[in-house]
């Protein structure tokens, strides 16, 4: 799969992190110094992506600015010595290519996905959603390429989740399962009640697919919540009879696509990082102590009253 191209749907408003996404996307929040789509770029390139299509929405192009040359604040920097702040981003506009397609009404991760079809003829696609970060020894997307090229088919990342959380994903079926890691899907379910679940491996943000799932999610029906979905336009790909299996990321992931999320992202990337970790471990000992303060003064009230 070399030269795969990859999409990053971005267009959907983000209503978790209202009202701070109103006007900023919320692929531009920062962990830490970095917006959270940078990571995203990062792993693509690491992985041996060059080409991104990102799908884009009203608001979002600020986006496109942050991947971009800024020719004023480079100057200013470089008489200041402190062009260095901007190596990363710097590095990647250097070596990615952007490509923005804009979905001009949000009906769906499905319909976004669809909307970037232009840009691909018959080869297989990358999916990236930007909420899903992943670190480890090996880049999470890396690993779906190795796993599609050696099985030549269809792979969807997953991850085992608590029985009372499957209503929140897409969960799969299993048909077969070859390693701890790796399994053929059978069906596909989005947004299961708890009980009616087929298991707990919730599909999570990265998918290798083959180019056949532009025309699985042409004229497909709105589904859960309302919204065309990339799920069931996998399980149309199941249906013509193509192989999907699903592979368990080596690594860890962050959701930070919701502002407890986020804000527990931004903590353990603070206590990881060389520059933050001794200054946020301080701090949170310090947090300690005063939580356990407080729950000493709540404790000491319940007895108060109990004793009244
Ligand atoms: P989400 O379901 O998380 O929606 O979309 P959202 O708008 O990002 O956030 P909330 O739920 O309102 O807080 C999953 C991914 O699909 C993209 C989103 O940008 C996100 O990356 N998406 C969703 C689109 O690009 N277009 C859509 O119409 C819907």
């Amino acid at each position: 799969m070399n030269g795969i191209k990859a999409i990053i749907p971005a267009a959907g408003f983000g209503t978790r992190f209202l009202p701070a996404s109103k006007a900023v996307p919320k692929e531009l929040l920062p962990i830490l110094d970095k917006p959270s789509i940078q990571y995203i770029i990062e792993e693509g390139l690491a992985s041996g992506i060059k080409d991104f299509i990102v799908v884009t929405g009203k608001n979002k192009k600020p986006i496109e600015d942050y991947f971009d040359l800024y020719p004023e604040l480079e100057t200013i920097l470089t008489a200041s010595k402190k062009d260095h702040l901007l190596d990363s981003v710097s590095k990647i506009i250097k070596t990615a290519n952007f490509l923005y397609v804009k979905q001009f009404e949000q009906l769906g991760l499905g319909h976004a996905i669809w909307t970037a079809r232009t840009a691909f003829s018959h080869e297989h696609v990358a999916i990236f959603l930007p909420d899903d970060i992943f670190t480890g020894a090996i880049p999470g997307m890396a690993q779906l390429i190795k796993v599609a090229n050696q099985e030549k088919c269809n792979v969807i990342a997953v991850q085992e989740v608590a029985k009372q959380e499957v209503s929140r994903y897409g969960i799969i079926s299993v048909r077969r399962q070859f390693s701890p890691n790796l399994f053929q899907v059978k069906d596909l379910v989005e947004k299961p009640a708890p009980n009616k679940a087929p298991s707990n491996l919730a599909i999570v943000g990265r998918y290798v697919l083959s180019s056949n799932i532009f025309a699985s999610l042409e004229n497909l029906k709105f589904g859960s919540g309302g919204e065309i979905q990339l799920t069931d336009g996998i399980q149309n790909l199941l249906l013509s009879g193509e192989k999907v299996f699903a592979y368990k990321i080596q690594g860890q992931r962050y959701d930070a696509g919701t502002t407890f999320g986020w804000l527990k992202t931004n903590l353990d990337f603070a206590l990881k990082h060389p520059k933050y970790s001794e200054e946020i471990m301080k701090y949170l000992a310090k947090l300690e102590k005063d939580i356990l303060f407080m729950q000493g003064k709540a404790e000491a009230l319940k007895n108060k009253h109990k004793t009244i």
